[in-house]
């Protein structure tokens, strides 16, 4: 009778050693799945449109865990492109609305332990700035509640952020509210483009990365000026604003051209403000940088101006082409020639509506971004090698 039980123990041992090594055996099946897939992608490969190397699958890189990409509805056109650009496909996730209109997130694949990266602007567009948020807000916390080792939020445009300081009494400070809420979601990391004020990296304990693009615009401006045979001397840099000098000056340095500053002075109180030009541009073609074009009303009154000043033909670069109605009529009765924009934000019907708009992809610049913070390389050689 003993013998029969410790029979029984042993062989339910046993069973279970089996199952456990079968187990194990799984395990093993899929590690080694896991690293052939990375094998796989352990490739370099150069993007014909910016030139510029990617480094896909880095084995150093597997200690964040297996990477992961969802996206949210704000922008899934360049979601689906970063993915492409990387060969690998996104995350099934199904981010809908319950029937009273609640954001309802629904993971359908594990995220435990891997590396997560979500890519969500909260941009205009679609269901709006709000909507946009709130998902990326419940996707965090729906990855972060799945046990994800890492979450980094990937916000193109990170919205709200023109509301950065108090600057009169009883306003928000917008801006420092979505840092929070990001954090408190469970964002590790967030990475944007061209954020509108530096100081919004100070509102986060985590790290916000800003990842430049005018170095892409200016090598567009640059294919453009080349087709139309004009040399840097030919060009002008144009700021519409005092604010937007730094941003400006940079762009004049990347295509070894002068710069003119449009300065706003009111000199007398309770007179509207005067607009000087500092610069001169008779008779050069002159390019608009701004971070933003939302109403698009000071692009096109930058253009009249410089036109009314002499300027043979006048091109805006706007990294993040909001474009809020009526900009793309704006801009087709005004005197830009052509506007740069990039896709930060789904631009929709608005390339039909305004065919002056020439769009410069930021998927490569992602993909690329993704892979480094993945891989734990530095993301300023990625600057470096955009303004190359
Ligand atoms: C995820 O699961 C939900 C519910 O089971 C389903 O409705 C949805 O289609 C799935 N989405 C994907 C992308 O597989």
């Amino acid at each position: 009778m003993r013998r029969a039980i410790g029979l029984c123990r042993a062989s339910g041992a046993l069973a279970t050693l089996a199952a456990l090594s079968r187990k194990q055996c799984a395990c093993e099946d899929l590690r080694a799945q896991d690293l052939r897939a990375q094998q796989k992608l352990a490739f370099t490969r150069r993007d014909p449109r910016t030139g510029f190397e990617m480094r896909l699958g880095d084995p150093q890189g597997m200690n964040h865990g297996p990477l992961r990409i969802f996206c949210g509805n704000a922008h899934p056109q360049l979601a689906e492109d970063i993915a492409a650009k990387m060969g690998i496909p996104l995350g099934k996730a199904t981010v809908g609305r319950f029937p009273c209109g609640e954001v309802n997130v629904v993971l359908n694949e594990s995220v435990r332990d891997c590396d997560v990266f979500i890519i969500q602007p909260t941009c205009n567009g679609g269901a709006g700035p709000q909507e946009h948020l709130v998902e990326l807000l419940i996707m965090l916390d729906a990855i972060r509640r799945g046990a994800a080792n890492r979450v980094t939020a990937i916000i193109p445009l990170y919205g709200f952020a023109r509301q950065n300081a108090k600057e009169k009494s009883r306003s928000p400070i917008s801006a420092r509210l979505v840092t929070d809420l990001l954090q408190v979601a469970g964002a590790h990391r967030v990475v944007t483009i061209e954020l509108h004020a530096s100081q919004i990296q100070g509102f986060a304990t985590f790290p916000i990365d800003n990842i430049y693009a005018l170095p892409m615009l200016a090598k567009e401006v640059e294919r453009l000026m080349r087709k139309r045979g004009l040399t840097a001397e030919d060009i002008v840099v144009v700021s519409p604003d005092v604010g937007g000098t730094k941003r400006a000056s940079g762009m004049a340095k990347m295509l070894c051209s002068p710069l003119a500053i449009f300065s706003r002075q009111r000199r007398r109180p309770n007179e509207p403000a005067e607009v000087d030009l500092v610069g001169e541009v008779q008779g050069k073609t002159c390019i608009v940088v701004d971070d933003i074009a939302d109403t698009a009303d000071t692009l096109c009154q930058a253009a009249d101006k410089l036109k009314a000043r002499g300027a043979s033909a006048v091109v805006g670069a706007v990294v993040h082409g909001i474009l809020s109605d009526p900009a793309c009529e704006l801009i087709m009765k005004s005197q830009l020639e052509a506007v740069f924009v990039t896709d930060t934000i789904p631009l929709g019907d608005k390339l039909h509506r305004c065919p002056k708009l020439e769009v410069v992809s930021v998927a490569s610049l992602l993909a690329n971004a993704i892979l480094r913070i993945h891989s734990s390389q530095s993301l300023s050689e990625l600057f470096d090698r955009h303004v190359e």
